[in-house]
């Protein structure tokens, strides 16, 4: 009988896309299967990530309760890896003995051979490092949902943002070579797959190895992965506004397979706040940016990670952000209270601003993007939309659901045949979390 993994990961798309990495590895190397229920795994991993919130905290009481499914089960393996397993190391060991392996971000491709090591020497094994040799072989690859694609693009992160942990946590960044994501894309088209998103910390800070010696830069990037046959959509995330050139602009015109939606984080409108934070760019620099993203396509949709609550951010520093969310009309927000990281610049700062007042400050920026939101979703009602149609829909299982350029999901009445494939469809209501289309029969014939 196949042994069980069951994997639980904190944090954000790139946590989630080791997660899938890890699950894989595991199953090629030592016929894992994954399992949703914890009681019945032969293995558990935790998938940290200590970006916000108390992670360490998460971690250890996820771990307590895990010490226990370990009294009745004694060859349970506990593996813990991620940010937070970079950050406390061999601390982990001390504070809960019952844990087996600890790995980082980095060192994820071996624990295959950690677990090994671990079972034959009955002994805890950690590895954190980040082996700089290895690293352009481990980047991990394609995560597949249907007919749509992760493909990571580099690791990493160089910008050293006051408030951040991940270039402690990650290491710095590092990007994949071109003809290894090239053949990556291909592979994945040749597998039914229509749409990838690039993936990485800073997508647009792409450097990638060519096998001349020379260097490919993210525009460029962008039209060979546009031209490999079967990929008709392409998106990217995440990118930093330090990044983005005027080549980047003049790719998004030239390039049909982009889509008119750009996730570009600009954290705070103040440029006092931005320049404590370390952003490297002003408020009104960004604004200029997403003016010429607005040239080439009028009806984009931006979204963007916020922090609310930096130390010594006022009033007046958080009317300057709701006024940069007015000019650009952000669709949708990762929008966050400020949380202090041990080991971050910031965390020299007097973390200052009242917590109710963090609270108020974040529900007023939310409110106001929900608000551009529906707007958005209502000006769609009765206009023709490209969908990449996904599968059935989740709710009515009778109905198929597919995806807008600008991400939002639609539910209309379909043949089953449709799934995988591009159909223009009518769009008829305007749902809080989804919208609702109609199909042109006569459309069906020009679903590609
Ligand atoms: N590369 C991205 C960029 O250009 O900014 C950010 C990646 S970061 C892992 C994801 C988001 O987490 C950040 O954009 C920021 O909004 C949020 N974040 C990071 N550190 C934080 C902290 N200490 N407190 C609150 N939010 C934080
Ligand atoms: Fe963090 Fe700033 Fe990099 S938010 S991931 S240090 S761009």
């Amino acid at each position: 009988m196949s042994r069980k993994l069951f994997i639980k990961t904190f944090g954000c798309q790139m946590n989630e896309y080791d997660s899938s990495r890890m699950a894989d590895l595991l199953k090629d190397t030592h016929g894992f299967v994954a399992t949703d229920d914890p009681n019945e795994a032969d293995m558990v991993m935790l998938n940290t990530c200590s970006v916000r919130d108390k992670a360490q905290h998460k971690v250890y009481s996820q771990l307590g309760r895990w010490s226990s499914l370990k009294a009745a089960n004694p060859t349970l393996i506990i593996a813990v890896g991620g940010c937070v397993a970079s950050q406390e190391g061999e601390q982990i060991l001390k504070r809960v003995p019952q844990v087996d392996i600890v790995f980082g971000p980095q060192t994820l491709h071996r624990l295959p051979e950690m677990l090994d090591q671990c079972i034959d020497q009955k002994k805890p094994k950690v590895d954190i490092s980040f082996p700089e040799i290895e690293k352009f072989d481990c980047l991990p690859s394609a995560r597949v949902e249907g007919p749509k694609a992760y493909v990571s693009i580099m690791e990493g992160c160089s910008k050293y943002c006051s408030f951040c942990v991940v270039p402690y946590t990650r290491g710095t960044e590092f990007s994949r070579p071109f003809d290894d994501v090239i053949t990556e894309v291909v592979e994945l088209a040749e597998q039914g797959v229509r749409e990838v998103t690039l993936l990485g910390q800073n997508v647009n800070g792409y450097r990638g190895m060519l096998h001349d010696g020379g260097v490919m830069e993210f525009s460029k990037l962008l039209y060979y992965v546009a031209s490999v046959d079967g990929i008709d959509r392409v998106r990217y995330t995440t990118s930093h506004p330090i990044e983005v050139t005027d080549d980047l602009v003049t790719a998004h015109s030239a390039i049909p397979e982009l889509v008119a939606h750009l996730h570009l984080p600009v954290q705070s409108g103040s440029d006092r706040i931005l320049k404590n934070m370390k952003r490297g760019y002003t408020s009104s620099e960004y604004a200029g940016w997403i003016d010429k993203f607005k040239g080439v396509y009028p009806n984009l949709s931006v979204s963007s990670d916020f922090i609310v609550g930096f130390p010594g951010e006022t009033e007046e520093d958080f009317r300057e952000t709701m006024n940069l969310i007015d000019y650009v009309r952000y669709d949708q927000s990762f929008s966050f209270i400020y949380s202090q990281r041990p080991g971050t610049p910031a965390a020299e700062l007097e973390d200052n601003v009242d917590m109710q007042e963090k609270k108020n400050r974040l529900m007023t920026l939310q409110n106001r993007i929900n608000e551009f939101a529906a707007e958005y979703s209502e000006n769609m009602v009765g206009t023709s939309q490209r969908l990449l149609v996904e599968g059935h829909a989740r709710k009515s299982p009778h109905q198929l659901t597919g995806r807008t350029e600008n991400n939002r999901v639609v539910n209309f009445d379909g043949p089953s045949s449709l799934i995988g494939r591009f159909i223009d469809v009518m769009i008829t209501e305007a749902l809080p979390n989804s919208l609702r289309g109609r199909l042109d029969p006569a459309n069906i014939r020009h679903a590609n």
